[in-house]
């Protein structure tokens, strides 16, 4: 793989794939910039170097045409004020007008393409619509680690068009060097932590952490299905039906492995899912009907804070709790500053994207944990072993990884 590092700009138009998938709030304002401010100093080094940048991104779901709400024209006021630069925008991604701004492109300058999935062929991996945007760029860059594990036109069919030319961005390039830290070379003790609503979104993933982890500690709205499969009323919590089994399978495989399992003990409840409802908190697994749990409890958090700072390795992906409600975010606020204490004390700590990265963002620790990632599922997928299309497209037939 080339790294932006080894590949000279200058004169150059850089395609660049970006996941600029940011979130927005009702007056098209970003409201968490971190993807953005991720992919600034591969941008940076096009620029620096003398060459042109042409952006490209998805944003949200739209389902196949132009939506006003995902258009990325909204971020384009945060654009300017972090580049400095001329900032120009083709209102389609593909077409005569994107040809020609792309052509008449200047080096210092950007260009933002519209929204990628306003073109349906876009998620089919469509190879007509990824030799279009093939045409805007002399080089290709993917610095979209967030989308890598989507193959489509523009994360990996597009490279095709440029097999001499393709290059890993910085966020791509310190994306899969943190992953395989703690893949491969982690210190011991290693902790993971798995929260979240769902345990079908982390049965791989948590299958795959059982041959590496000394500790698992499982919290949020996927404990529930644990506590009812152990026997426990769960009143109106979060319950996968079809997923008892696998709790029970899952624990004892953890113990044949020597994987130490920790479950919440106690959980908080509320008679409705309202940050304002009625709250208490009791055992694990004894939670009357009409209420439901939407934290851990106190016991739990000193407990799994405990096993943390005990750490050497910390790997923690989803929240402890709904954290977006304010009295429900305690558990998921005690986890985040373990992992920052773990980190002060030498241990190397990743927090999966999504959730949790947004959980320790906004309590302002990004800084104080080994690294945040910028990818969901992407990461996920990575954890559980999958090859990314999005990582396998920049390599080259001669140098596989
Ligand atoms: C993400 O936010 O996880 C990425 O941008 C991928 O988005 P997607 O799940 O809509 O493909």
């Amino acid at each position: 793989m080339t790294t932006i590092d080894q590949y000279d700009f200058s004169g150059k138009k850089a395609l660049v794939r970006v996941d600029f998938n940011v979130p927005l709030n009702n007056n098209f304002e970003i409201t968490d910039d971190t993807r953005i401010r991720a992919a600034v100093p591969t941008i940076r080094k096009i620029l620096n170097d003398g060459g042109s940048v042409i952006l490209m991104s998805h944003l949200g779901r739209p389902k196949g045409g132009p939506e006003e709400k995902y258009s990325l024209k909204h971020l384009l006021p945060t654009l300017r004020e972090t580049f400095q630069t001329t900032i120009k925008f083709s209102p389609d991604c593909v077409g005569a007008e994107a040809l020609e701004l792309a052509t008449g492109l200047q080096p210092g300058e950007i260009l933002l393409l519209e929204n990628l999935r306003f073109h349906k062929e876009e998620e089919k991996g469509d190879q007509i619509f990824a030799e279009k945007l093939s045409l805007l760029g002399d080089v290709y860059v993917n610095d979209a680690f967030g989308t890598a594990h989507r193959a489509h036109a523009s994360t990996a069919i597009v490279a095709d068009y440029f097999p001499h030319d393709k290059v890993c961005g910085t966020v791509m390039q310190s994306e899969l060097e943190n992953a395989q830290k703690v893949l491969q070379y982690a210190d011991r003790p290693f902790t993971a932590i798995m929260g979240g609503a769902k345990i079908s979104d982390k049965i791989q993933v948590i299958e795959q952490l059982l041959d590496r982890v000394d500790n698992l500690i499982i919290g949020g709205g996927m404990s529930y299905t644990f506590a009812k499969a152990q026997g426990g009323t769960i009143g109106n919590s979060l319950l996968e039906e079809d997923k008892l089994q696998f709790t029970l399978d899952l624990l004892k495989k953890a113990e044949e492995k020597g994987v130490k399992i920790y479950l919440p003990s106690d959980t908080v409840i509320a008679d409705a899912f309202d940050n304002n409802a009625n709250r208490d908190v009791v055992t694990s697994g004894t939670i009357p009907d009409g209420w439901m749990g939407l934290d851990i409890g106190p016991e739990t958090r000193a407990t799994f804070a405990e096993v943390v700072r005990n750490s050497k390795t910390v790997l923690w992906n989803g929240p402890m709790g709904v954290f977006e409600f304010e009295n429900f975010a305690i558990g998921t606020k005690a986890i985040a500053e373990a992992v920052v204490e773990a980190t002060k004390s030498g241990a190397y700590s990743l927090i999966g994207g999504g959730d949790s990265a947004a959980a320790v963002t906004q309590m302002g620790h990004a800084h104080d944990v080994s690294y945040v990632s910028t990818g969901g599922g992407a990461l996920l997928e990575y954890m559980e072993g999958k090859q990314l299309p999005g990582v396998l497209a920049l390599q080259f037939e001669e140098s596989p990884l």
